[in-house]
């Protein structure tokens, strides 16, 4: 399966490091296309949102979205740790798969290997 994340400082391009997933897609603007089933991996923004570039993503390939990770900062942001989760559930209709703090645990590299083989 297809990966595509976002990363601004980091924490989830190292997650994606252990994923050992070939052809990566790294989200810039929003613009990029698939044309194959995807996981999307994403961290959350502002005040519990979606990225903007990641939101623009979605609303184009949304049908190609299998299903979703969501990265966020507990000790930073408890109010709204990983609530960028839900605005892809509750707005889009996309699995969430895992929610996970900075760039994630064991588990969560379990968790994506699984989904992506
Ligand atoms: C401006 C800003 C707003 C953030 N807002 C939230 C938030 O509301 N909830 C949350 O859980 N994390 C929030 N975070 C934390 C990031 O989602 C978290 O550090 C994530 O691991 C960053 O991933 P990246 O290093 O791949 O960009 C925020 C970070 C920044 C810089």
């Amino acid at each position: 399966m297809k990966l595509v994340y976002a990363s601004r400082t980091g924490n989830v391009e190292k997650l994606v490091g252990k994923l050992g997933a070939e052809n990566a897609l790294k989200i810039s603007n929003g613009n990029e296309t698939v044309s194959e089933p995807c996981i999307l991996i994403t961290y959350t923004d502002g005040v519990g949102i979606i990225p903007p570039a990641v939101e623009t993503f979605v609303k184009n390939n949304k049908d190609n979205i299998t299903a979703a990770a969501v990265s966020g900062n507990k000790e930073r942001h408890p109010d709204t740790f990983c609530f960028a989760a839900d605005k892809l559930k509750d707005n889009y209709g996309i699995t969430i798969l895992t929610t996970f703090n900075k760039e994630g645990d064991d588990e969560t590299v379990t968790i994506l290997k699984n989904a992506l083989n």
